[in-house]
């Protein structure tokens, strides 16, 4: 094993999580640094796993917290901005300052997620701009002695992700009808387990340096299915209802102006990109659909007293 002590940066988030336990079921060492690492006990526990608090976004700080590691895996970004947290900051100008953090370091290996559709040039949103010119900076810098590989992911499932349960939020709390903004955005959803195992794989494989890797399931969906899949997990009577696109700019345009930010016009414009690899070969094996099938008490309601007193008394 080459890259044995490896820094997870954005590890607290979903990907994150996943990956630390992944990396560390495979042997590695990871640290860990974030803002609150008491949202983090369950990680805590492997001892291969190291949480520790930090500012990562302060230069000198994250030099000296990546140095003694052999690589560095960069997974910090935001679908929203928010006061000095831009797109641009967080995902361009950080990626700079990783560059910078190797080099003082010496740290040859650099590993970072993109996105499916990013692209400087020609991104939908600004997201998918931002994206595509962070992932770009880094292969530029890769040439230079430092070994680069980027992923660039559909939408990425699990129980505890932010897609099918935000959704599944909004499902329990509609009454009737659920406006749906572009239902027929469309997406390859790849399953957090395929997308962390195939991040794990390409390491220590020098055929992956300046690579950069789609990661798609074997499905294409539109946002109006998968969220009618959920639906029928969790087995609600809403009806879901398309919105035109000048409704779903109208929905986005409010949405974007109410605490929490529940859509946005940037996200609006993401949705226009196809997320999926249909000119590519898809990655990734489970299948969205059966998935939820599978796991359909995840969503459902819980049973009220009346039920489980009838279930109890077998009635
Ligand atoms: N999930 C998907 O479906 C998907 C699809 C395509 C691409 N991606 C990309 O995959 C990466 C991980 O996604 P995710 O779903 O795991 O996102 P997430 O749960 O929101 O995690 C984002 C991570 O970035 C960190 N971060 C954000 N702003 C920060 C700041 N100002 N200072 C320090 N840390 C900051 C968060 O730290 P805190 O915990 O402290 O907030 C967290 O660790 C992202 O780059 C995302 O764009 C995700």
């Amino acid at each position: 094993m080459k890259h044995k002590n490896i820094i997870l940066l954005g590890g607290s988030g979903f990907v994150g999580k996943h990956l630390a336990i992944e990396l560390a079921q495979r042997g590695y060492n990871v640290t860990l640094p974030c803002r609150r690492p008491h949202r983090l006990n369950e990680l805590k526990v492997l001892p291969s796993i190291t949480v520790i608090k930090a500012n990562i976004m302060d230069q000198a700080e994250l030099t000296s917290i990546c140095k003694g590691h052999d690589a560095v895996f960069n997974l910090v970004g935001i679908l929203n901005e928010s006061g000095k947290n831009t797109f641009r900051k967080m995902h361009i100008d950080f990626v700079k300052s990783i560059v910078k953090s190797c080099q003082t370091d010496n740290i040859k290996r650099l590993l970072h997620i993109s996105a499916l559709g990013a692209n400087q040039a020609s991104g939908g949103s600004l997201y998918l701009r931002t994206k595509g010119e962070g992932e770009n900076l880094l292969h530029t810098f890769g040439q230079n002695k430092l070994q680069v590989t980027s992923f660039q992911p559909s939408v990425i499932f699990g129980s505890d992700d932010s897609f099918i349960n935000r959704f599944s939020g909004i499902l329990k709390l509609s009454k009737g009808v659920f406006p749906l903004a572009c239902p027929g955005s469309r997406f390859s959803p790849v399953f957090i387990g395929d997308t962390v195992s195939a991040m794990a794989d390409t390491i220590d494989d020098p055929a992956s340096f300046s690579r950069r890797y789609p990661l798609c399931g074997p499905e294409t969906l539109t946002l109006l299915q998968i969220v009618e899949f959920i639906k029928q997990a969790q087995q609600s009577k809403c009806k879901i209802v398309g919105l035109p696109n000048t409704l779903a700019k109208l929905q986005a345009v409010i949405l974007q102006n109410l605490p929490g930010k529940l859509f946005t016009m940037d996200n609006y414009r993401s949705l226009q990109t196809p997320s999926t690899c249909e000119n590519g070969v898809p990655t990734c094996t489970t299948s969205f659909s059966s998935y939820i099938k599978g796991l359909p008490h995840l969503f459902s309601r819980r049973p009220t007293y009346d039920e489980l007193r009838k279930q109890l008394n077998g009635k």
